[in-house]
């Protein structure tokens, strides 16, 4: 299986970045334990970052017909772009949402995420723990 990971705007921060609701693991550590499930799993990783919205919809266009699903932690993008949320729902192949904080237990308007509408699943509130919970939920709908 191979899938694609794509972490989206001020995720490059993490470590850093308002450590009370992340943590205190860079996104190195993250992609180092998607990397360990990823191996026990038997799946092939391919790690993007980027702060831009169209280059996450380029992200996920350029994995039709190579990859066999994605991560997508789209960042407060979740939150506002339906341009995103389109991209998830036409590429064909399952994303699963991703976010490291509860997005349900924080402000209010972090509440929805309009591209977790277009996922087939989210996992949020684990910190790098949602990537390994959301990998592992992915591995078993491709292979349903
Ligand atoms: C986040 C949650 C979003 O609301 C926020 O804008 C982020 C990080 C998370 O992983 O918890 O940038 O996606």
């Amino acid at each position: 299986m191979k899938v694609l990971v794509v972490h989206g705007p001020n995720l490059n921060l993490l470590g850093t970045r308002e450590p009370e609701i992340y943590g205190s693991g860079t996104l190195d550590d993250v992609n180092a334990s998607i990397e360990k499930a990823a191996a026990e799993l038997g799946c092939e990783v391919e790690f993007h970052q980027t702060q831009r919205e169209g280059e996450i919809i380029e992200l996920l266009h350029a994995g039709m017909g190579t990859i066999d699903g994605a991560l997508l932690n789209p960042g407060a993008y979740a939150h506002t772009s339906r341009a995103i949320a389109d991209a998830v729902r036409s590429v064909g192949y399952p994303v699963v949402e991703v976010h490291l904080s509860n997005i349900h237990a924080r402000e209010p308007w972090r509440r929805r995420s309009v591209t977790a509408e277009a996922a087939v699943g989210i996992v949020s509130g684990f910190g790098a723990g949602s990537y390994v919970a959301a990998l592992h939920a992915l591995r078993s709908v491709v292979d349903a």
